[in-house]
């Protein structure tokens, strides 16, 4: 569905030139359900905005479906539905009257308009309030509403940059079930950039950018066993922290430790080494409490690109809100 071959995008502004999009190469496959990771101002958006057509390469070559995004822009965006990063509802027109437009935008005629108007709406849970003004909607409603908007001309690839951000718990939940059933309904593939671990645990692959590089791609299953088989999580003092980190990267090479300030330290256990409780023995200062877990996407985030994921987001679960560094 999607075949990105050596894109580079190069911005420049007033004399200097920022590498956005550096060289990636990327295949997804018809159905495919593909979830982008990345730090802020990795290249997510950028990357987006090619294969949507709203920016050209500075080189290489995308295609969706066969078509070049350059060559053939209008048949292109025939294809795709898109989320932007950025709200994007007109909302001095009701909800209803979005959707019209749009779908008019796409060439549908009027009864395929009220069918999947209607029939949208009501997935949502929009369909009482379509006579209503979009400004007087929620953030969360909003959002359901561009979602179903994206879903309007049945694209077969719908593409979503960090659509669930700052949504609730339960909106984000329903708005995956809508996404889903449209997968089924019409084999549709997902491209999705996101900060939620659970979203991207979910996709079929998983690719993580930095600094405009495309630095792994694979399932979530393998991507967790590059981090290692195990992660251990050592409750200690504060203070402590800095003599622990110095003394894993000093003995066993580790750098990527992820730190916290209530005073939680984890990182991968090495491979071939004496085991957890070998190595917590020898750490310095108090080891108040120890958990050894299994490896999750943000492990491998860190790992990775030496950022935390969490930190990409104010609305982060206070679960993961940790930092990374010295204190
Ligand atoms: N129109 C533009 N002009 C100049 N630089 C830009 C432009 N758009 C993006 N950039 C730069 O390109 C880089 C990548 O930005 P991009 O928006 O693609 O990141 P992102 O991965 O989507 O980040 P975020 O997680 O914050 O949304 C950044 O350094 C950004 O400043
Ligand atoms: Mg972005």
């Amino acid at each position: 569905m999607i075949e990105i071959r050596q894109l580079s995008k190069i911005f420049s502004s007033s004399g200097s030139q920022r590498v956005a999009v550096n060289k990636i190469d990327l295949s997804i496959g018809k159905g495919e359900f593909f979830a982008l990771l990345g730090p802020n101002g990795a290249g997510k958006t950028t990357t987006i905005s090619i294969l949507s057509t709203i920016l050209k390469p500075t080189s290489g070559e995308v295609k969706v479906d066969g078509l070049n995004v350059v060559d053939s822009p209008h048949l292109v965006r025939q294809k795709i539905g898109i989320i932007f990063q950025d709200p994007s509802l007109d909302d001095r027109l009701s909800a209803l009257e979005n959707m019209e437009f749009h779908g008019r935008l796409y060439g549908l005629s009027r009864p395929q308009r009220m069918v999947q108007s209607e029939a949208l709406l009501k997935m949502v849970d929009l369909w009482e309030r379509r006579q209503d003004l979009v400004r007087t909607f929620s953030g969360g409603m909003r959002r359901r509403l561009e979602i179903a908007r994206g879903l309007m001309h049945h694209p077969k690839l719908l593409i979503l940059d960090e659509p669930t951000i700052g949504l609730d718990p339960k909106t984000r939940r329903t708005i995956w079930e809508y996404i889903h059933l449209s997968r089924k309904q019409w084999g549709m593939t997902v491209f999705l950039t996101t900060h939620y671990l659970e979203e991207a645990d979910s996709a079929d692959r998983v690719g993580v950018m930095d600094e405009g590089r495309l630095v792994a791609v694979d399932t979530p299953e393998k991507l967790k066993k590059m981090v290692g088989p195990e992660v251990i999580v050592l409750q200690t003092d504060p203070d402590n922290l800095e003599p622990i980190q110095n003394y894993l990267e000093k003995f066993f090479g580790i750098v990527d430790c992820h730190v916290d300030s209530e005073g939680e330290i984890s990182f991968p256990l090495p491979i071939g080494e004496e085991g957890a409780i070998g190595i917590i023995r020898k750490l310095p200062g108090t080891i108040r409490a120890m958990t050894i877990r299994k490896p999750d996407l943000d492990d491998v985030f860190i790992q990775m690109t030496g950022k935390n994921m969490a930190l990409n987001q104010e609305t982060a679960s206070p679960f993961h809100r940790v930092y990374r560094g010295k204190l």
